[in-house]
């Protein structure tokens, strides 16, 4: 047998495999802790040396992500020509430079199908028309307009009702064909992004993980919610009637913000919403097609069709959050995760990385719908300033002190550093109570302890080779994280964290450790500004 030919035999039985499943977080933590600095003194540059990489989960599951490209290559949903015709569309406008050169390109191929006298065709035309012109004047589709004749004059007349329709005084019109064409095109990507996105779930699979996810979710959010709750058995209600938040209390808002927060849902739907965006694709695929093949009338038509089937189409651009970024969202009430966290909740050696890692994560979107600015308040009834003062003066000490390129302590901030130090704090709790005693243990194959390892997973979620920054968006507001490195050492907050290194109070961490925030709980700050209804 030819060698080559069988090595391309053996390379391709290789290939359809997916990559052996590993620890990634704690892989990282071999990898890249740089021993020569103290963790009491930089724990940022401690656990992420400057050869780290820019995303740790992005480069390590660098070839399960190629495994997945590879394995959706075939996948019917990147094929579509609802999609992909867009480009060609594109570069036709480019030739067609003006407005009125694509009205007269398109009224040009309505007359050419009037013409060829086909009156199904033309009835067709007559009524998706009608879809555009409503979809333009953002109306509800009126009454089809009066049949019309396909001799020469009822041409000329339904030629003219187009050009109408696609120029008429644009006051009427809330969007212009092309804008709508190109909306259209957006949201058919966003879906196929999805589609392409829960597939990657399936193909390297961490279905497992979203349940160990979910699982996370709901049991830090039962631990959050005992930090307001009234008591917590019925039963007990009479002789255990206490008030863990004194603010809360004071506001009498406990049924309120129970009632927020009892809302926040993981979004693990994956299955029905792959269901719904490729049966849309699909659909409007099918509408595509069978329009170009109704009116095939040379390259016009498919320009002509695609105007038609994105007037009546009802994709929005976003369908929920699934992603294989490294990222995760509180879209209030649901909360999603990107694939790292999945596949870390997955593959997690130890219950601490996973509680470090990912578990951060989730508490920390848990923490949007339970910190609120208290002057801007977007969910809850009432919150406390200051709560907001102690978190901001805790972020404004270690940027301070540990500034690399660039740090900041504005409101702008405000929310994720609230969100940063909640998770954190709830987080360790659970660390806490799976652990118990063996909190301190070592692991050998590590020599580090459960709680160390805990603070490592964290931190690894932010390295970065390069120096750490804050950015500023288009409109001179800084985009909300705070720099890594801040984000990593404001862990100090934490008074579990000096006896996890025995750091010194003379230490550098240390030193820039503030007051201890207090958010909710039986010691969280009394007073509260009411501030609306
Ligand atoms: C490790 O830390 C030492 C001491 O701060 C520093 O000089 C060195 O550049 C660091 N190495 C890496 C790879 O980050
Ligand atoms: C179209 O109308 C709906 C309500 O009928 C409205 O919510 C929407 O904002 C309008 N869209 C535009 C672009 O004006
Ligand atoms: C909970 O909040 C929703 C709105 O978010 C409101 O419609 C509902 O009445 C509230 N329920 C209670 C018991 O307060
Ligand atoms: C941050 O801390 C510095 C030094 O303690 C202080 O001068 C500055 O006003 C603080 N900035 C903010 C925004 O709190
Ligand atoms: C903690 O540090 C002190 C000195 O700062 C040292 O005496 C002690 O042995 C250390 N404890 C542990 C458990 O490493
Ligand atoms: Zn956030």
């Amino acid at each position: 047998m030819n060698i080559l030919l069988l090595l391309a035999i053996v390379h391709r039985c290789i290939a359809v495999e997916p990559p052996q499943p590993f620890d990634f977080v704690e892989d990282a933590i071999v990898k890249y802790v740089n021993h020569s600095v103290d963790p009491c003194d930089n724990f940022y540059r401690h656990v992420c040396s400057f050869d780290s990489p820019n995303d740790i989960a992005v480069a390590a599951l660098k070839e399960v992500y190629n495994y997945i490209e590879d394995t959706q290559k075939n996948s019917l949903w990147n094929h579509l020509d609802i999609v992909n015709s867009f480009k060609s569309f594109e570069s036709r406008k480019k030739l067609l430079s003006s407005t009125e050169a694509t009205n007269d390109f398109l009224i040009e191929s309505v007359k050419t199908i009037c013409e060829k006298k086909d009156m199904d065709s033309v009835h067709a035309l007559l009524s998706g028309i009608n879809k555009l012109e409503s979809r333009l004047k953002n109306e509800t589709v009126k009454k089809p307009r009066s049949k019309r004749k396909t001799d020469k004059a009822g041409c000329n007349s339904l030629t003219e009702t187009f050009r109408q329709v696609l120029t008429e005084k644009s006051k009427d019109h809330v969007i212009t064909a092309w804008e709508l064409i190109s909306n259209f095109h957006e949201a058919a990507t966003s879906y196929v992004n999805t589609a392409n996105s829960i597939n990657a779930h399936l193909e390297v699979d961490v279905r497992l993980g979203i349940e160990k996810t979910r699982d996370m979710v709901e049991e830090m959010l039962k631990t959050a919610e005992t930090y307001i709750e009234v008591c917590c058995h019925n039963v007990y209600k009479k002789s255990l009637y206490f008030q863990k938040t004194p603010w809360v209390k004071k506001q009498n808002v406990v049924s309120q913000v129970k009632n927020i927060t009892s809302q926040l849902r993981i979004q693990d739907n994956f299955g029905k919403n792959f269901q719904i965006v490729t049966d849309l694709l699909f659909t409007y695929e099918k509408v595509f097609l069978n329009c170009k093949s109704k009116f095939s009338v040379g390259e016009n038509s498919d320009l002509l069709c695609y105007i038609l089937v994105a007037s009546s189409s009802i994709l929005t651009k976003g369908k929920g959050h699934f992603t294989t970024e490294n990222n995760a969202y509180n879209d209030h009430p649901s909360v999603s995760f990107g694939y790292p966290y999945y596949y870390a909740s997955q593959y997690g050696i130890e219950q601490a990385t996973k509680l470090g890692y990912t578990g951060v994560a989730v508490g920390h979107e848990i923490g949007h719908t339970f910190f609120d600015e208290h002057d801007k308040l977007q969910y809850l009834p009432y919150f406390s300033k200051e709560v907001e003062d102690c978190v901001q003066n805790q972020y404004n000490a270690t940027c301070m002190e540990f500034k690399e390129h660039s740090c900041a302590t504005t409101n702008d901030f405000l929310d994720e550093n609230g969100a940063d130090i909640f998770g954190l704090h709830l987080a360790y709790e659970h660390l806490k109570s799976y652990y118990g005693e063996r909190l301190r243990t070592k692991i050998d194959r590590l020599k580090m302890t459960y709680e160390q390892l805990f603070f490592y997973a964290h931190a690894i979620d932010f390295c970065s080779g390069t120096l750490s920054f804050v950015d500023k968006k288009k409109n001179g507001k800084y985009e909300e994280h705070s720099a890594n490195n801040v984000r990593v050492n404001v862990i100090v907050q934490h008074p579990e964290f000096k006896k996890a290194f025995n750091c010194s109070a003379d230490s550098r961490m240390m030193k820039s450790a503030t007051k201890q925030c207090y958010i909710y709980g039986s010691k969280a700050p009394k007073t509260l500004k009411k501030i609306n209804n």
